[in-house]
């Protein structure tokens, strides 16, 4: 708000100028007020022109703010033009360049400009308050009480799906359904509680041999995963990217066992690179909504997202780019934690409620995403998941209604989404894990066959630390054994939380392959091609890609779609099965930036883009399966 008083106080000022001057009876002519008020219109759109540009060509799209409200500052002064000029337009248009030059100044009709004016101020008016109103009525999902029982978390998957899809069409006919406020600060504020903060060691930006897993390389993976690598333009950027840079991630870790770090719960103060106790250190403490730990567990690190941040920019496709946001910050966490010598588990199930209460935040504005447990490599494998020990946290399960918690809350579908692939458990079942396999296809006749992938593995803690997204690219092709690689890299370890992830090729400059669209086939290290070459690939894919020149200009754009029948066959539920896919294609996306940043290569994640077009463009059946994440990439400029 206060951004939008500093832009206007110039027209602010000009009006009260005029308005004193009328008052003392010394109002200057029409033509003087005129050239006024022309004069500061033109300021006002060289500057929301400039900031457009500037920020199209910087990339970074969340500052957009400054723009939309110049140009809110431009319409009043579009407004007051008109009312100077309206009737030289009119007459224009009734082709009367002879009367025009005939009116005098003032004077004749001024009911014809008064009129024009109040018709704008109703139009502009009128637009903004059916842009308001426009999509709240249609977007609340009655999770509580939906006649659907168990396929209720499913139902309202779909819809969110459906809803938060970018459409051309959509852009016009759908508003945010939430009211988002705004934007909550980068970093959360410490909490007052009686117990002093532990300060962390300086994260190492290189492998170093160390000590095994203590607090040193706690620190480490704490950096990786969220810390700030570099500072521009009043951002903070992260050493994992970020949907706008906004990171709306928060960290919290439950220290079982970390020599040099007192045991308990914590939250990581990012930029005091420090931990901040929830409760009162102490040993052996659990942590409730996650089942029994297995012995050899040293650290369970917990996920949650501030949806308001991400929020006030993405509106209700937010759920989709915290999730994709979360995916790339946990591949950080996990090869760093390799690195360290301890095993990272992603734990499919857990109550998010009994989570949130033990973290003391309120699920309707933070909501718990993910569970990482931290084991000694020769700790016993989890045992299997006991699906039947959780259930969905919406919907009448069992002829009980559960998931009423958060009945009305101000952040509409997101919320609702967020429910829905929510678990509740009544019992306190033992931390399971399910196994999970990529779909294995049989290289066929008409496949590409790809090089055997030589992968640059590289130390992953200098390859995060100076990992940056690259939006420009030299109109050198790639090489074909550095897209095998990437592909490769996107495979390995194989599914962490969902097999439903499923790659294709838009190949615009790719050494060696038809500019086409290609499915890669990981067990087969093939290509499939998937529709017929295409000399305008390259302006399809910008089309789509919401004209996005990182899109247009990448070599090759990986596209990541997710398998409907695939996820929702998740162990853990159907619903819960879409929020793991979405994490999966973002643990995917963040292998491109590692193994490219070690080839030399540069990757930028997009998640902005028309959901049908570019289904279109890679030949997928959008009823089957979902496009959720694309990646550009090419040789910097
Ligand atoms: C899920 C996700 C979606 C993103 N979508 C876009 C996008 O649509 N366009 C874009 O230019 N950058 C996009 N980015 C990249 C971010 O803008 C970038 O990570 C952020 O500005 C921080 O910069 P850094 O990656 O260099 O640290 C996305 C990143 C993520 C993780």
């Amino acid at each position: 708000m206060d951004k939008l008083l500093w832009v206007l106080l110039p027209i602010v000022l000009a009006a009260v100028a005029v308005g004193v001057a009328a008052w003392r009876g010394r109002l200057p002519p029409r033509p003087v007020l005129n050239v006024a008020f022309s004069l500061l219109l033109l300021a006002y759109l060289l500057v929301t022109a400039g900031l457009g540009i500037f920020w199209v060509a910087n990339q970074h799209l969340p500052v957009f703010d400054w723009h939309y409200v110049f140009g809110y500052a431009l319409l009043v002064l579009v407004v007051v033009h008109l009312g100077f000029n309206l009737r030289a337009v009119v007459f224009h248009l009734r082709r009367r360049p002879a009367v025009l030059a005939a009116a005098p100044a003032r004077g004749r009709r001024p009911w014809l400009g008064a009129f024009g004016v109040l018709g704008l101020l109703a139009a502009a008016g009128g637009g903004y308050v059916i842009g308001l109103r426009h999509g709240r009525t249609e977007l609340r999902i009655d999770t509580a009480a939906g006649p659907g029982g168990v396929a209720l978390p499913l139902a309202v998957v779909e819809r969110f799906h459906e809803f938060s899809a970018h459409t051309r069409s959509g852009v016009l006919r759908r508003a945010p359904g939430a009211d988002w406020g705004d934007p909550p600060p980068p970093f959360k504020p410490a909490r007052p509680v009686p117990w002093p903060p532990v300060a962390l060691p300086a994260a190492r930006r290189a492998q170093a041999p160390g000590a095994g897993f203590d607090v040193r390389a706690l620190a480490d993976v704490l950096w990786h995963t969220a810390g700030v690598s570099a500072r521009s333009g009043g951002i903070h950027f992260r050493t994992s990217p970020s949907s706008g840079a906004l990171f709306a991630t928060e960290l919290y870790v439950l220290v079982l066992d970390v020599p040099g770090m007192p045991a308990g719960l914590w939250h990581y103060d990012v930029p005091g690179q420090a931990l901040q106790p929830l409760a009162a250190p102490a040993a052996g403490a659990g942590l409730p909504g996650l089942g029994a730990l297995p012995p050899g567990s040293r650290a369970l690190l917990v996920a949650t997202a501030l949806f308001r941040r991400s929020g006030h920019k993405y509106r209700d496709r937010t759920y989709r780019y915290v999730l994709g946001d979360l995916g790339h910050a946990l591949e950080n966490l996990r090869a760093v934690a390799q690195a360290a010598g301890v095993r990272a588990t992603l734990l499919q199930a857990f109550d998010e409620a009994q989570i949130a209460a033990a973290l003391g935040i309120d699920e309707a504005d933070e909501g718990v995403l993910a569970a990482v447990l931290l084991q000694d490599p020769a700790a016993s494998a989890l045992p299997a998941l006991d699906s039947a020990a959780w259930q969905p946290a919406v919907g009448a399960v069992g002829g009980a209604a559960v998931g009423a918690e958060h009945a009305a809350t101000p952040l509409g579908i997101t919320d609702a989404i967020h429910r829905a692939t929510s678990l509740r458990t009544r019992t306190a079942p033992a931390c399971g894990h399910a196994a999970l396999a990529w779909q294995a296809a049989p290289r066929q006749a008409g496949w590409q066959a790809l090089p055997v992938a030589s992968r640059r593995a590289g130390d992953p803690l200098a390859l995060i630390a100076r990992r940056r997204s690259v939006r420009r690219y030299a109109a050198a092709p790639l090489p074909l054994a550095d897209l095998a690689a990437l592909l490769a890299a996107m495979a390995q370890p194989g599914p962490l939380l969902s097999a439903a992830v499923r790659i294709d090729v838009l190949a615009a400059r790719v050494a060696g392959l038809a500019a086409l669209a290609w499915r890669y086939h990981p067990a087969a290290q093939a290509l499939e091609p998937r529709t017929r070459p295409a000399d305008d690939l390259s302006r399809r894919a910008r089309a789509a890609g919401l004209d996005q020149d990182v899109i247009g200009d990448a070599a090759a754009v990986l596209v990541l779609s997710i398998d409907r029948a695939a996820w929702a066959a998740d162990p853990a539920g159907a619903a819960r099965g879409y929020r793991h896919a979405f994490i999966e294609a973002g643990l995917a996306g963040e292998r491109v930036y590692l193994e490219a940043g070690a080839r030399g290569l540069g990757v930028c994640a997009v998640g902005a883009f028309y959901d049908d077009e570019v289904a279109a463009l890679v030949g997928g059946d959008p009823g089957r399966e979902w496009v959720v994440h694309l990646a550009a990439v090419g040789v910097p400029a």
